[in-house]
Formats: structure tokens, C-alpha cells, sequence
């Protein structure tokens, strides 16, 4: 008998190898997805960059996310707790580390979230249909200057979460990852498919899948390696908590290639339908952040069944991002669980309240908080998303990758992976993946973001 069975509470485990990939590919698949990267391809010229980033997903994502369910499966810990018995000392931070990150990432993105469900709300009461071009873009205006209805929304989405990670592991985050990841799935074909047979199909799969590699320059090349980081989840011990509740027959290489194509194929489908939808509308490409909420809402208003379309996309953003951040309040619970010894009852509602109050700050940026600035001339949401994602997440990377590749070592990781029933084929090429391409692909990214270069 393993040693977390001496815990008094029993800490949780997927029921099934399936659940274990719905639930990972669930965090995966978020806002990463179907906001930032149809967006950020936009920005980026297209088809180079989108096989760039495929390339970033197989060097850096897979032997990261490999390495972070290793250790969670090696020790059955949060991620604090995880380095503590398997090292200890200053690697103890990195746990800490991610649970900061955690927090913060949460704080913001159930405002941004918030935001997905009050358009789902719109949606339903049919406020996009009909309404004139230059109208719709200023429904987001109106939102983003209104702070109440900001923190209600945040609020709503804030107790969806803890709703379901109070139903504990199996039960709560594997039951609503398995319901809600196939119908995420079948709207999204459903829409590029309806997408491809509007007259901007051709054009948006010539957009994403043709290269013109003379607009691939370096900045587009780092930021595909830093969000193949985000889009995976990585870097602050969220795939770390998921694998410390696999089963030892469970292969973990083999999900984690899963949920990398799940993943990948979420970014694709969503590009092929966002790209179809905006360019048979006359919609340009590099729209940037407001492409969700603004460009496509105008869409919706022009084209026939609009509302239907609406309602679809909405529920989809909302999924998305609920399957992810059920996974980011999981990491802050499992670590007041394990090294406080809370109930999960009691870490799961006063660390969403906190974790809401903390986003309290995020909700009002843009209005009732716009003149206060943090990092530069950036609103506290700005800021927070930048301190996460531009430092936090990529330094937690590059620590996991040194961790396991010269700390830990791979042998031993390979070992807790063929614990059960499992061969490592890939082992020679993970070794050396993690051990070098990995951490000086990310060390560049995190330079890069840092402004160093
Ligand atoms: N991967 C999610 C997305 O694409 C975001 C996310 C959820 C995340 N959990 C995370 C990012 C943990 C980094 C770390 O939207």
C-alpha cells in the first residue's frame, strides 16, 4: 500500500483512464484556445505561425506536461507538498509558486469568464440580432464601464466553480469535465463546419494552414512558444494536482499526447470557424483581443439564425473556460487539503471567496479602478495578467523542466511512468527534450518576456 493511504481523508481519483483525459484536456482547453489564439494567429500573419506553434507544442509542451504529472503521480501531492517530498529545500518554492500563480490567474480570469456569460445571457435575450454594426461593439463598452454588473457576473462564474470542485474529484471535476468536453466538442465542429460553408471558408483555411513564412519574425515565434505554455496549462502545477489523482495503469505519456491533440484540434476548429465566420462578413483578421466580443457579435447580427449561432459560441466560451478554471481553484484546494489538512468543503468555499475578492480589484479596472495602474500604463487586470503569464508560468516551467530532467532525474520519472502496466517508447527522446530543448526554448521565452532581448 502506497504511502497517501495513510492520510486520514483519502485523497481523490479519477474513476477512469477516460475521466483523467477529459479533465486535463479540460483545463487545457480554455480562453487559450478559442480567445487568444485566433486572435494572436490574426496578429501574426497566419499559416507559418500556426505551424510554428505546433512545433512549440511537441519541443516544449508534451515533455513539460509529462514531467508535471510524474511528479504529481510520484509524490500524490499538491504541487507545494510535491517538491517537499521529493526534494525539499528552495525547490519547495516552485510549489509555492504555483499556488500563487493559482490564485492570481483565477482572481482574473473568472472577470474575463464573467464576461463569456454575460454574453450568453445577451445572446439568449436576443440583444445581438438586429442590432446595427456600430452598436454591437459598444454593448462591451458598456459592460466593461458598468462594475456591478462586472462583479455579478464574476460572482455567477466564481460559484459555478466552486459548485463543482466542491463534488470533489471524481464526482465534481471529472463528472462535469465528462459532460461538458464532448459537448464543447460537437458545437465546434457543428460551427466550422458551418463556418467552411459560408463563402469565407476557403479563405480561412488558406489563412491558417498555407504558410507565408516572410510574416513569421521572431516575436511571433516567441509568442507561440509562450502560449503553447498557456494553452497547456503549464507551469504552475495544474497538470502537477490532475496527475497526482491518476492510477499507476494509467500511461502518462499516452495522455498527455491526448490532450496536447485535443488541445491543438480546440485551437484549429475554433480558428477554421472564427476566421470563416468574420471573413465572409468582411471582418479583418488582426482584430486583436476584441475579437471575441466585438468583431464576432457584429456577425452574429448580420447572419441569418444569428441568435442560434450566438447562443452556440457562447456556451462553448463558457465551457472552455470552466473546465479550466474548476482546475485552477483544484491546485489552491488540494494544497490547503494536503499541507493544512482543510476539509475540501472548507478550502473550496473560503478559498473561491478569497479568490473572488482578490479579483475584486480586476472587475472594477476598467472603470471605477481605470486610473489605477500597476505595471506601466496597465489597468490591474492588465497587470495580474501579465505578472501570470509573462513571468509566473514560464519561470515555474523552466524550474519543472530542470527539476525533473536534472534533479529528479529521468530515470526515475521513467520508472514511476512504467510503474504499472506501462512501456516509455519515447524515453530516449523525452530524456533529451526535457533535459535541454525544453528549458532553453522556455528560458528564451521567459528572457524574451522579461525584456531582455
Ligand atoms: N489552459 C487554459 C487556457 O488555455 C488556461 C489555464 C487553466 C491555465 N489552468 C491553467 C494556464 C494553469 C496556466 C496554468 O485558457
Amino acid at each position: 500500500m502506497s504511502e497517501h493511504h495513510h492520510n486520514k481523508a483519502p485523497r481523490g481519483l479519477w474513476s477512469s483512464r477516460i475521466g483523467f483525459i477529459m479533465s486535463a484536456a479540460g483545463s487545457a482547453v480554455g480562453l487559450g484556445n478559442i480567445w487568444k489564439f485566433p486572435y494572436i494567429t490574426g496578429m501574426h500573419g497566419g499559416g507559418a505561425f500556426v505551424i510554428f506553434y505546433l512545433f512549440s507544442i511537441v519541443l516544449v509542451g508534451l515533455p513539460i506536461m509529462v514531467a508535471e504529472m510524474v511528479i504529481g503521480r510520484h509524490a500524490r501531492k499538491d504541487p507545494v507538498g510535491a517538491f517537499r517530498r521529493l526534494r525539499g529545500g528552495i525547490w519547495t518554492g516552485v510549489g509555492w509558486l504555483g499556488v500563487a500563480a493559482g490564485f492570481v490567474i483565477l482572481s482574473y480570469y473568472c472577470v474575463v469568464a464573467g464576461w463569456a456569460v454575460d454574453y450568453l445571457w445577451l445572446s439568449i435575450k436576443g440583444t445581438f440580432s438586429g442590432a446595427h454594426a456600430q452598436e454591437v461593439p459598444e454593448i462591451f463598452g458598456n459592460l466593461l464601464n458598468n462594475d456591478l454588473a462586472q462583479l455579478f457576473w464574476q460572482a455567477v462564474f466564481m460559484g459555478l466553480t466552486v459548485w463543482i470542485v466542491l463534488g470533489g474529484v471524481s464526482n465534481g471535476l471529472e463528472r462535469a469535465n465528462k459532460v461538458m468536453m464532448p459537448v464543447l466538442f460537437l458545437i465546434l465542429i457543428f460551427l466550422a463546419g458551418y463556418g467552411l460553408s459560408l463563402p469565407g471558408g476557403a479563405k480561412a483555411l488558406n489563412f491558417l494552414f498555407a504558410p507565408e513564412w516572410g510574416k513569421l519574425d521572431a516575436s511571433g515565434m516567441l509568442e507561440s512558444l509562450g502560449h503553447s505554455f498557456f494553452t497547456l496549462s503549464l507551469g504552475m502545477g495544474a497538470m502537477l494536482t490532475y496527475g497526482s489523482y491518476a492510477e499507476e495503469e494509467t500511461s502518462i505519456p499516452g495522455v498527455a499526447v491526448t490532450v496536447a491533440i485535443m488541445d491543438t484540434t480546440v485551437a484549429l476548429l475554433a480558428g477554421v470557424a472564427i476566421f470563416a465566420i468574420a471573413f465572409s462578413y468582411g471582418m479583418e483578421p488582426a482584430a486583436g483581443p476584441g475579437l471575441v466580443f466585438k468583431t464576432l457579435p457584429i456577425v452574429f447580427s448580420q447572419m441569418p439564425g444569428g441568435t442560434l449561432v450566438a447562443i452556440l459560441f457562447f456556451v462553448l466560451l463558457v465551457f472552455a473556460a470552466l473546465t479550466s478554471s474548476i482546475s485552477l481553484l483544484e491546485v489552491v484546494v488540494a494544497y490547503y487539503c494536503d499541507e493544512k489538512k482543510w476539509s475540501r468543503k472548507k478550502a473550496t468555499l473560503v478559498m473561491g471567496g478569497i479568490i473572488f475578492l482578490i479579483g475584486v480589484p480586476s472587475a472594477l479596472s476598467n472603470h471605477l479602478l481605470a486610473d489605477f495602474h500597476i505595471i506601466g500604463d496597465r489597468n490591474f487586470l492588465d497587470s495580474v495578467d501579465l505578472l501570470a503569464t509573462n513571468y509566473m508560468l514560464p519561470l515555474g516551467g523552466l524550474l519543472i523542466a530542470i527539476f525533473t530532467g536534472w534533479v529528479l532525474t529521468t530515470r526515475l520519472a521513467r520508472a514511476e511512468i512504467e510503474k504499472g502496466e506501462v512501456r516509455f517508447h519515447l524515453y530516449p527522446l523525452w530524456h533529451f527534450l526535457i533535459r535541454y530543448v525544453s528549458p532553453i526554448l522556455v528560458a528564451i521565452v521567459f528572457l524574451y518576456k522579461i525584456g531582455l532581448f
